[in-house]
């Protein structure tokens, strides 16, 4: 009986093993693997927690377009991408380690369909250089995957002065997705992962900066994530409502709870929590279904600002679909972009006035 070298790394971090309890981790592990083994096996573990992603685009063909998506180098991401390959979809990556999403996707995607940007989301000058380089070698984006994220972080100011977690999970991506206006197709689909975890949200009438780029001493990871999520949602809402006579269209995804990918991989705590949650949650391809359904479904055709959950409309919060609030938030996110980009006001002038 031996353990698996990857459970005996998690425990080893936080048990002092000795021969006493290295038998009680014998057992956990061996415990943990047939609960994992026999709910895989024994019940219809994908239609309990829904398709494969490649199931859910198998019908569709995306020869001819182009999505560019981030964190495409994650579980999720590299996931979506070889999905989306397989249909003939041409992807940009933009990753912030290109080496690690050549390596990630080197096996599993038609090497023709994949062009790497590097783009660092903790820094809106390299989302800037990044955007620079993709205006430069591409024609056209059909589809937008807002998809980076990171979490369980300790408490950090990135070089703009903002938050970590806020400005890589949700700032950048839009920044991003404005510098690239001018190539987004006049039936874009924007889809930004999102999480169920936004409902534990709630922001006072009038947020202020510090209500959404957390300070030291009101910050804890988690909330950090999900003000990111919630930020996300409420900016489906205002882009929906700004290209409202357009075909653009805004979608966000919650992909499932605690699948275990490299998310949970900055805290032991986190990574033994998802450990434990295996049996119960997603595989990473089922995972991704929701996201490929958004970003590629012809059923949702003319429909905008819907959430998904299960490749199913969901009802997010109410403070996520409140109008009002998306407005709010989204002049907070032009003041904090004005206050750190160079001639903001002329990139936003084009964003905005994107109406074809
Ligand atoms: N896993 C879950 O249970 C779960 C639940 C709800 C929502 N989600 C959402 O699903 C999406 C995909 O996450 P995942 O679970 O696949 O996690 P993941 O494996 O950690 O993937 C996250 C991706 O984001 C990238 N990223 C992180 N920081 C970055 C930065 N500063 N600049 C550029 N890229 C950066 C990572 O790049 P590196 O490879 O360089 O680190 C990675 O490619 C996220 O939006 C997450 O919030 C996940």
């Amino acid at each position: 009986m031996m353990l698996t070298p990857y459970s005996y790394n998690i425990f080893r971090g936080t048990i002092n093993v000795n021969r006493r309890n290295i038998s009680s981790i014998v057992w956990k592990d061996l415990f943990l693997e047939y609960i994992v083994k026999n709910i895989k096996n024994n019940t219809n573990y994908k239609r309990i927690l829904g398709p494969p992603a490649e199931e859910v685009v198998k019908e569709v063909d995306l020869a001819g377009k182009t999505c560019l998506i981030t964190g495409a180098s994650g579980s999720i991401g590299s996931e979506i991408t070889r999905c989306l390959s397989l249909r003939d979809c041409k992807i940009l990556m933009a990753c912030r380690n290109v080496y690690k999403a050549k390596l990630v996707t080197k096996n599993i995607c038609e090497k023709s369909h994949l062009t790497f940007y590097q783009v660092n989301l903790a820094s809106l000058a390299s989302v800037k250089t990044c955007a620079e380089n993709i205006l430069v070698n591409e024609k056209k984006v059909d589809i937008v995957i807002l998809n980076a994220a990171t979490f369980g972080l300790p408490w950090t100011l990135t070089e703009d002065r903002l938050e970590t977690i806020f400005q890589v999970n949700f700032l950048s991506q839009y920044y991003l997705l404005m510098c690239l206006g001018k190539i987004l197709t006049s039936d874009v689909r924007v889809v930004f992962t999102s999480s169920e975890s936004h409902r534990h949200i709630n922001w006072p009438l009038s947020p202020t900066l510090e209500d959404i780029s957390l300070p030291k001493d009101r910050y804890t990871s988690i909330k950090s994530y999900n003000i990111s999520k919630l930020c996300g949602l409420s900016l489906m809402h205002y882009l929906s409502y700004q290209w409202s006579d357009t075909r653009k269209s805004v979608f966000c995804a919650h992909p499932g709870s605690f699948i275990k990918t490299g998310l949970c991989k900055n805290w032991w705590a986190y990574e033994a929590l998802y450990i434990l949650m295996i049996p119960f949650s997603k595989s990473i391809t089922q995972g991704a279904s929701t996201i490929v359904y958004c970003a590629t479904s012809p059923e949702l055709k003319g429909t905008t600002a819907v959430y998904l959950n299960n490749c199913k409309r969901c009802d997010e919060s109410e403070v996520a679909k409140d109008i009002n609030m998306s407005f709010k938030i989204h002049d907070l996110v032009l003041e904090i972009l004005r206050d750190r980009v160079d001639n903001f006001d002329i990139l936003y002038k084009d964003f905005r006035s994107l109406k074809i």
